[in-house]
């Protein structure tokens, strides 16, 4: 499977990885960044016979695309899916928020958008559960003080969480509010609220925890089906502090099953021409 890949930073760096150990069948034909030279720094690392270029050009060459870029690529790299009626996998989940029509338009273009569960355990269950209906979704965030600075919420609320002594919750709201008040949190809360019941039902809390070493979500969720509680205590990648390893894993889990699903198809294809 050809790979386009689109944002050449952490996870795209992880998935190179992934790929050079030689047990996905996929490799990546062509690099997109904002920034050409953290592209190049890429190829020249992993020695990729790929060239830099432009998001059609990278299209036009691939049979999957995937976008680790940031939320504002998702739609343009959706819709070049469209255009040259491929798949993608997009991990900044939190880029559908503002355009959730993709998913309809993707429907009709016969296209699949693939949605990692990223950071987060649980979502089998939450799509699971939703085939019966459920009626409360709660995800809780426990993140060290520094997990948290910048937060556009706390600067407008003057929350100062520098010395802080005991766990402290910092937000209560739902998934929609969360996204714009922790930008941070966005993939998260995003995932979890296309699984279940959606952004403005799902609620969400974000607790500044002076004695959490990682950054840790939990999910509860109840319904017909009973009730779910999920924890994942997140290292921070090996390159990048800011992002949870995991998420960097699910995107090359995804890859490989995509690549799997992509070769298997067309050995069926061959067979077929060949009466086989
Ligand atoms: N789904 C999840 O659970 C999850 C978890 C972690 C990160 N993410 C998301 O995945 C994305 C990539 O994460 P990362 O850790 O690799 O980030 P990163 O900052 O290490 O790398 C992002 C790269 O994309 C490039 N880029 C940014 N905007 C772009 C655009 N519009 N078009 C093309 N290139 C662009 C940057 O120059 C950079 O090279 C981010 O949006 C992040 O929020 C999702």
């Amino acid at each position: 499977m050809k790979i386009g890949l689109i944002g050449c930073g952490n996870i795209g760096a992880d998935l190179c990885i992934a790929l050079q150990k030689g047990t996905i069948p996929a490799e990546i034909v062509a690099l997109t960044d904002v920034d050409p030279a953290r592209a190049k720094v890429l190829m020249r690392s992993f020695q990729l016979e790929a060239p830099v270029c432009d998001l059609e050009q990278n299209a036009s060459m691939a049979d999957f695309l995937v976008e680790c870029a940031s939320g504002d690529a998702v739609k343009d790299v959706v819709e070049a899916a469209m255009r040259h009626r491929i798949d993608c996998l997009i991990m900044s989940v939190g880029g559908l928020m503002a355009n959730p029509e993709l998913f309809q338009r993707a429907r009709e273009s016969a296209i699949q958008v693939h949605l990692p569960s990223g950071a987060l355990c649980g979502l089998d269950g939450i799509r699971s559960a939703m085939e019966a209906g459920l009626h409360t979704v709660t995800l809780t965030t426990r993140k060290p003080p520094k997990g948290l600075a910048g937060a556009p919420y706390l600067a407008e609320h003057g929350i100062d969480l520098s010395n802080l002594q005991e766990p402290r919750v910092v937000f209560e709201g739902n998934a929609l509010e969360a996204v714009k008040a922790f930008p941070q949190n966005v993939n998260v809360a995003a995932s979890l609220s296309f699984a279940g019941i959606g952004p403005k039902e799902t609620k969400v809390r974000i607790i500044a925890d002076p004695d959490a070493t990682t950054n840790i979500h939990e999910v509860v969720a109840e319904g017909a089906f009973g009730r779910l509680q999920t924890i994942t205590e997140n290292l921070p990648s090996p390159r990048n502090a800011k992002s949870s390893y995991l998420a960097s894993l699910s995107a090359c889990a995804h890859v490989r099953a995509a690549a799997v699903a992509f070769q298997a198809h067309a050995e069926n294809v061959t067979n077929a021409a060949s009466g086989g």
